[in-house]
This record gives structure tokens, C-alpha cells and sequence, in this order.
């Protein structure tokens, strides 16, 4: 019998695909860094039992409409707002993402982009490396301190904690927002859970960490960065989609906030002529988050047992739609 066919949408570490080729007869489409292109996509769709998938491939309706085969999505990444988990649930099509493999990896990530922008690393490193550098002065590229402030953190899930956890060793007061409650980050972290509006106006940093939902698209408006104080400095490593751009934007010219620290952006990859690299108070990254050698390897492993398990009718070790497995 003819093994059911998986497409992969991007080249991923060869030895990470083992155990999904024990099952399926797989096909990746060889390129590390440009996506597959959407009517390839939407022909592997036709007949693929499996699509193992990039946060940069729409699984939308569309695409679900014609992919008479397919059983399991498997995302390489826990964020999977890329795509339609209704309609693929009302399939009985599997979704899947890599929780937990990423988290402390993602929360170094951030941790590193809340102290890049905080003390400004990189305009530091650009002052040495273009030769501006003359002499010591006494507030010479001065940043914000780290420790001892206090730091918001909106969305208190995995990564969220882990980010707190760090934090913990910097004496930074901490307050967090989220759906619920987060009773562990509490009690083992001292953390304090406050309203939105509370953890916007008391705290020096920002971090958004939300996953991007119809309730959070668009939170972080032009009257949201008004109510931060004006030293504050807003990280974003979750989804562009939970800030409208123009208006943090608007927020940096006017100078109603510090700075911020980005690895996220609405449409991703942005070009050198984005207007939020113009400012020297902006840090902005390619979008890195779980970038680690070490977890990238766990992430892909992860997808391929993901894939292989619904393959053989069995539940995947982390699934999105549940409801598709009673
Ligand atoms: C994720 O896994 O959702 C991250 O954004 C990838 O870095």
C-alpha cells in the first residue's frame, strides 16, 4: 500500500524527518528562506494527507476547501494564527504547533531585546564600528536601567513566565495581564496581575507576548502608547498583529514612548525602507524568536512526531483543535 504523502514547505534538518518518512512518503520544497509559492502550495494541498508548514504559509479556507486528503497541519512554531483552525476543525483536520520545546529560548530572545533597547546595544555597537567613538563621556549612548523597574507583561502563558522568570534576576517588579489568571507565576514568581490599563500606565517595559486572536488583533493603538509613560519601552515578540504599526509609529516621532524592541512586524519580512528603521531607538529583529540552533532541531523533530502520530490515528503530542481527537 502506497504510504500517504506529506508535504513539507520548507527545507528543514534532514534528520528531523526520520520518523515522519517511516509513514509517509514526503516531499519538501527545497528552499531554507523563500516560501513555497501559493499555487504549488495549493497543488500539494490536492493530495497531501499531511502539510508540515511555516508561519509565513496561509492555510486558509481556500486552501482547506481543496485538500480533499488532508488529516494533520503541523506548524513549526507555537503561534498559529496562520491558520484557519475552524474550518479545519469543522474537517476533522488536525492542527498542530511546538509548544514548550521554545519557550525559554523565545523568552532569552525577548529578555535580550528588552536589555538591547533598554541600553541601547545597538546604536552602541553601530557608534563603535563607524568610527565615532573619540572619547569617554559621562553620558555617552546612556540608557534606561534594567534592573529594579518594572516590567508588564501582556500575555502570561509559557513564554510569558519564562520571560518573568528572567526578569526575577533582575529585582524587576513584575505585572502581568492575561485571559486568566496565571496563579503559578504568582505564587513562584512574585507576579502581580493587574487590569490592561493599570499594567500600561506603571510599567518601564512593555512585553507583548499574546498570541494574536480576534480579541487581541490591534491592541496596542496610538491612545494605548499615550498612556505609557514617556520612558517607556515597548518589546514586542509575539505577532505584529497585535499593534497597529502606524500608530507606534506616530507614538516613537512624537516621542510619547522611549523605544521599542521588535521581532515581529504586521507584514513580515519588512525592507530597509520600513519607516520604523529610521528611528535609532528602535530595535528591530528578523523575526527570531525560537531562532536557536538547539530548539529549531526540537521544533522540527516535534512537527514530523506531530505528523506521524495522527498518520497512525494516534493523538500528536501537541495539538491546537482537541476536538478533532474525541
Ligand atoms: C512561534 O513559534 O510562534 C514564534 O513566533 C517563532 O519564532
Amino acid at each position: 500500500m502506497r504510504k500517504p504523502f506529506v508535504f513539507v514547505t520548507r527545507q528543514v534538518p534532514e534528520e528531523s524527518l526520520v520518523a515522519l518518512k517511516v509513514v509517509a512518503e514526503v516531499e519538501v520544497w527545497p528552499e531554507e528562506e523563500i516560501p513555497v509559492p501559493r499555487e504549488l502550495l495549493l497543488e500539494k494541498a490536492k493530495i497531501a494527507s499531511g502539510l508540515y508548514t511555516m508561519l509565513s504559509d496561509k492555510i486558509d479556507e481556500e486552501l482547506l476547501n481543496q485538500a480533499p486528503h488532508l488529516k494533520v497541519v503541523a506548524n513549526l512554531a507555537v503561534g498559529f494564527d496562520n491558520i484557519d483552525v475552524k474550518t479545519a476543525s469543522e474537517r476533522g483536520i488536525a492542527v498542530c504547533n511546538t509548544p514548550d520545546v521554545l519557550s525559554d529560548t523565545t523568552a532569552d530572545l525577548t529578555f535580550a531585546l528588552l536589555m538591547a533597547t533598554g541600553r541601547r546595544v545597538v546604536e552602541a555597537v553601530d557608534y563603535v564600528k563607524q568610527g565615532n567613538w573619540k572619547n569617554w563621556a559621562p553620558l555617552l549612548l546612556a540608557g534606561t536601567d534594567i534592573h529594579h523597574k518594572t516590567i508588564g507583561v501582556v500575555g502570561m502563558g509559557r513564554i510569558g513566565s519564562a520571560v518573568a522568570k528572567r526578569a526575577t534576576g533582575f529585582d524587576m517588579e513584575i505585572l502581568y495581564h492575561n485571559r486568566s489568571r496565571n496563579i503559578e507565576a504568582e505564587t513562584k514568581l512574585g507576579a502581580s496581575y493587574v487590569g490592561f490599563d493599570e499594567l500600561i500606565e506603571r510599567s518601564d517595559y512593555i512585553v507583548c507576548l499574546a498570541p494574536l486572536t480576534e480579541e487581541t488583533a490591534d491592541l496596542f493603538t496610538y491612545e494605548v502608547f499615550q498612556s505609557m509613560k514617556s520612558s517607556a519601552i515597548f518589546i514586542n515578540a509575539s505577532r505584529g498583529g497585535l499593534v497597529v504599526e502606524e500608530d507606534l509609529i506616530k507614538a516613537l516621532s512624537e516621542e510619547i514612548i522611549a523605544g521599542a524592541g521588535l521581532d515581529v512586524y504586521r507584514e513580515e519580512p519588512i525592507s530597509v525602507d520600513h519607516p520604523l528603521l529610521r528611528f535609532s531607538n528602535v530595535v528591530a529583529l528578523p523575526h527570531i524568536g525560537s531562532a536557536s540552533d538547539e530548539t529549531r532541531h526540537e521544533m522540527a523533530s516535534l512537527v514530523s512526531r506531530n505528523i506521524a502520530h495522527v498518520l497512525r490515528g494516534d493523538k500528536p503530542e501537541a495539538i491546537v483543535n482537541e476536538e478533532v481527537f474525541k
